[in-house]
């Protein structure tokens, strides 16, 4: 009796410092509800039905130099499923039930398993803290939860239930170390699949999960807000903050810090911060220059929060006041990006909302005399990219062609006049303008969520006369 005493005492303790480590997983409180992500296993599990078993791993890690590796980030559908953010996961979903041995008395039938990385205080004393299957059961929500090293004969199993249909990601050749070793059991599959005269059809089930993931819940929506109003700050505080002298990267410096501080984890994607001749490159993102007096800035910065990218850019005058040839430039992309903001609403289709931004860029360049005709397709000279995208938990969201409520769009019409453009006046030469809002397609029309920073020129010019965190003495 007194032995049995002293086990369950420290079975209990051990219990209690598990779930005393439990604490310290999770510190921010405001993310999408477990209750959220069982629901979209839920509706994968009724998608596949009950001849089905689906498969799902995390993204691979990636090294950046030698043995430094990017800071991690969960794959989008992964994520989307579960809110687990740790590498070397798995996830198995069982519409018909399976029943899993979660220690050695417990055996229960669940529709779900999460494989984790295994509790290693060395390892953890290294690189963090881990969920291990007490936190993922716990925190994650999952039905069970089982160690990575089970998956293998987990997934093996599943293929001899009786299944007609396995819907696993493919393996893609960037998956490589600890999470290559893992999905080998898929890729042996695969590999094996004439060999065995499986009677099993695979499927990949990505573009099932891109469906689901074009109209965002409310708790979605209030991340991508979240993630859009803290960028909006940013990029008033680089405005307020900008001068001639100031390096681009310094300008990235202040974006990033703005982020951070407001909460958000990381950007959604590398800053953008081209002045002059750099503000013509669409993608221009080493921001080395020097800022000069009379350079126009396009900055396209903005914040990821709990995994959703928001995306905004800003064409500001690096001393506070436009020349009148960025001016007639900047009005030209506002009046096209009015004109697309106001065309988008539920049942229209994107090209549409794209035509009516491309009809005011076009006419305007023709009538600057930087274009020589009004119609045709040479405006695009200078507009060589689309109107816009969604938005969500990758910066270029997954969409469709027609708007419904509840999808995020941005909208970014721009005009890039390189040094040297055939027959180009130089004095509009450098110029490079885009102005891009987060907009919520609603029931009624669109809501624009960026609509806090400016964007008419005088508002611009007036935000700029003040004094931002950015240029502040360091010593
Ligand atoms: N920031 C990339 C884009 O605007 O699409
Ligand atoms: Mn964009
Ligand atoms: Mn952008």
């Amino acid at each position: 009796m007194k032995t049995l005493f002293v086990m369950l005492s420290i079975l209990s303790l051990a219990i209690a410092q598990q779930s005393e480590s439990l604490k310290y997983l999770q510190y921010d409180t405001d993310v999408i509800s477990p209750a959220e992500y069982k629901t979209r296993r839920d509706s994968v599990m009724k998608m596949i039905g009950q001849d089905a078993v689906a498969v799902f791993y995390a993204g691979p890690e990636r090294m950046r130099n030698a043995d430094v590796d990017f800071l991690y980030r969960q794959a989008d559908n992964f994520f989307y499923l579960t809110g687990f953010t740790e590498p070397n996961a798995l996830l198995i979903l069982v519409p018909k039930g399976t029943t899993v041995k979660l220690n050695d008395s417990m055996t229960q039938t669940v529709n779900e398993i999460l494989f984790v990385q295994n509790r290693n205080p060395l390892a953890e004393s290294w690189t963090g803290r881990r969920y291990g299957i007490e936190g993922a059961m716990n925190l994650i929500g999952v039905q069970a939860a089982l160690t990575n090293d089970k998956f293998k004969t987990t997934f093996q199993r599943m293929l001899f239930s009786g299944i007609k249909y396995l819907y696993a990601q493919p393996v893609t050749s960037d998956v490589s170390g600890e999470l290559r070793e893992l999905v080998q059991p898929i890729q042996s599959f695969v590999d094996n699949v004439k060999v065995r005269n499986t009677k099993i059809e695979m499927r990949d089930p990505n573009a099932m999960i891109h469906t689901m993931r074009v109209i965002k819940s409310p708790e979605e929506i209030a991340m991508l807000r979240k993630a859009t109003e803290i960028s909006v700050v940013a990029h008033n505080q680089a405005m307020m903050s900008v001068e001639p002298g100031m390096y681009e990267y310094e300008l990235q410096g202040l974006y990033q810090y703005v982020f951070q501080r407001q909460g958000s984890e990381y950007y959604g994607y590398p800053c953008i911060n081209g002045a002059g001749e750099n503000s013509v490159i669409l993608h221009y993102n080493t921001n080395r220059k020097k800022i000069n007096n009379g350079d126009i800035v396009l900055s396209d910065c903005a914040a990821e929060y709990r995994g959703y990218s928001s995306d905004v850019t800003r064409s500001y005058p690096a001393n506070g006041k436009f020349t009148k040839e960025q001016k007639e430039i900047y009005q030209i992309v506002l009046n096209a990006q009015k004109a697309g903001i106001g065309a988008a609403k539920p049942g229209v289709k994107w090209s549409d909302v794209s035509a009516a931004a491309d009809s005011v860029i076009a006419d305007g360049l023709y009538n600057l005399g930087i274009t020589k005709t009004k119609t045709g397709m040479g405006f695009k000279k200078f507009y060589n990219h689309g109107l816009g995208h969604p938005v969500g938990l990758n910066v270029h969201d997954v969409g469709q062609a027609t708007l419904v409520a509840g999808m995020l769009y941005t909208v970014e019409p721009g005009i890039y006049i390189p040094e040297n453009s055939d027959g180009v006046d130089p004095k509009y030469w450098n110029i490079g303008i885009r102005i891009e809002d987060v907009i919520l397609v609603t029931e009624t029309g669109n809501e624009n969520l960026s609509a806090g920073s400016p964007r008419e020129i005088s508002e611009i010019e007036s935000l700029m006369k003040k004094k931002g965190i950015g240029n502040q003495p360091l010593k």
